[in-house]
């Protein structure tokens, strides 16, 4: 991993989040998800030059994790730190290319929240009251009696516990027009278009106070000005955003990264994201986060996978039994992005063996094999005999390409990718390049293009096979030069 201190130096740039996931869970696909779209933006914004910091991690604290802990006789501190490993090793297995790793328990994480709870309190937009209201530990989240279905909490099929305690509460509720008139104007930006219309209405209804402290949790970092009480874990949370980047929660002295110029998460946590995050940075004088991007989740048999429902499933998995790149691939092509999408063990085998093993893996056998016994005397590629037809259709390709990744339509540029891999197929067939002789060498030549092209496209989604396509074109990683013979290697995907 890169220091973290010489990527802060440079220039400002592309600053990307993913949500800290709970350590009461090991890493599910759920989670994946949202961390491999993130990784892919994180790796096209690299390779467009720019500045990148990619921030996930684990968020540690709060009743969930305490009771985990109890569950599995282990001490919390000693739960956080066997599964946020698992986190670590999942994405090291996943290919995820993050900047910093940040765990809540970190002392200098727990300081800088400390800090802001101070002032917090000192600008009074903390106070002591009585709060009363349903409290969903699933989510960490307080309901209303809307937000029950059946009296239960949706998402996690549990009846939320009654709570009334005496403790601090923050002045959420002076935050609900600030945060219309962001939202509506897009100072403060909610993508997809449905969500943000769903936020709008939600708070159109206005914002009442939170509760943000209990006396019964003990794991968690507690007030500076009382002791006795502990911090609601969503404020903890979210400050992992900018500690994140070393901050140590002096609101003059900001890191030269904020604000997130995207952060990405499903629609389980929005509401939070949209209210409770930016109404602290408000009243912190802090600039909010530019862009929030909600997908869809991944279910099965129509439910949300998730730990309490017990239909969890593993990426680890799906590595052992598709290998890294495939996984990150099905993952993203199964699932339209802003949509809920079910996926299948079936359907997935399925997948690998028509879009990797036949679709890619077989079009660069074809193309490698038929480069190497024509054209091993001369390695060199002319770019500029390229046929016309074949780069009008490679350049519109690229454009999609870029259309649907600003819209974070990941599936759609997948599709694109295999649009033009089934075009270069045809291709093959209608030229017979197998019957072609030496002196017939373009048309091979621009089979190579359209791959050097699909490799280049497949770079921030499935980056070593990408590489490894390179490789066998004789192309130097991020050059356009061929510089050394095609050479066959092993087969990319075999079929399973
Ligand atoms: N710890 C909080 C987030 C704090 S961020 C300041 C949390 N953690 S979580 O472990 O429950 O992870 C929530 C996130 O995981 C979701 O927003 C989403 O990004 C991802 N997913 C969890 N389940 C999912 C699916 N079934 N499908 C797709 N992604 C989902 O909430």
């Amino acid at each position: 991993m890169k220091k973290i201190s010489n990527i802060l130096n440079r220039k400002k740039g592309f600053y990307i989040t993913t949500p800290i996931y709970y350590v009461n869970s090991r890493p599910h696909l759920g989670h994946s998800y949202t961390t491999i779209a993130a990784d892919v933006l994180a790796r096209y914004h690299r390779l467009q030059k720019e500045k990148v910091f990619f921030l996930t991690g684990t968020d540690e604290h709060g009743a969930k994790i305490e009771k985990a802990a109890q569950e599995t006789n282990r001490t919390p501190q000693q739960l956080c730190n066997e599964n946020s490993k698992l986190f670590k090793k999942t994405w090291q297995n996943l290919n995820i290319s993050y900047d910093n790793f940040i765990r809540t328990t970190n002392s200098n994480h727990i300081k800088a929240v400390q800090r802001v709870l101070q002032i917090l309190y000192q600008k009074k937009f903390i106070y002591k009251g009585i709060y009363e209201g349903f409290y969903c530990l699933g989510c960490e989240q307080y309901k209303t009696k809307n937000d029950l279905i059946n009296g239960k909490c949706p998402d996690h099929q549990i009846k939320p516990e009654i709570v009334k305690e005496k403790n601090y509460l923050f002045k959420l509720s002076r935050f609900g027009n600030i945060l219309r008139k962001k939202i509506t104007n897009n100072e403060f930006e909610i993508k997809p278009e449905e969500r943000k219309r769903e936020i709008l209405g939600f708070l159109k209804k206005g914002l009442q106070d939170i509760s943000i402290s209990r006396q019964k949790i003990r794991w968690g970092v507690t007030l500076p000005f009382d002791k006795k009480h502990t911090v609601y874990v969503w404020l903890d949370a979210f400050l992992n955003y900018l500690t994140g980047l070393s901050w140590d929660g002096n609101p003059e002295n900001l890191p030269k990264f904020w604000p997130p110029n995207l952060q990405l998460m499903a629609k389980d946590i929005l509401r939070v994201h949209a209210t409770i995050w930016p109404a602290m940075l408000l009243s912190l004088n802090i600039p909010l986060p530019k862009k929030i991007f909600i997908h869809g989740y991944f279910t099965i048999d129509g439910q949300k996978m998730s730990k309490s429902l017990g239909n969890v499933f593993r990426p680890e998995e799906m590595i052992e039994k598709f290998g890294t790149d495939a996984t990150r691939y099905l993952l993203l092509s199964s699932c339209s992005f802003n949509k809920d999408s079910d996926i299948s063990w079936e359907r997935l085998f399925e997948k690998y063996n028509s879009d990797l093993a036949s679709g890619l893996g077989n079009l660069v056998a074809r193309i490698i094999t038929l480069a190497v016994k024509t054209k091993n005397q001369e390695p060199r590629i002319k770019i500029k005999d390229q046929n016309l037809e074949i780069k009008k259709v490679i350049q519109s390709s690229w454009r999609n390409y870029k259309i649907f990744l600003n819209e974070f339509k990941f599936s759609e540029v997948l599709k694109e990718i295999w649009k033009l891999i089934s075009f270069c197929d045809r291709y093959i067939e209608k030229e017979r390049l197998w019957e072609k002789s030496k002196n017939q060498l373009s048309a091979i030549d621009d089979s190579l293009i359209i791959l050097a092209n699909i490799a280049q496209m497949l770079q921030p989604f499935l980056p070593e096979t990408s590489e490894k396509i390179f490789r066998q074109l004789g192309i130097r990683l991020n050059g356009q030069e061929w510089c050394s013979k095609v050479r066959k290697e092993k087969i990319l995907f075999p079929r399973i």
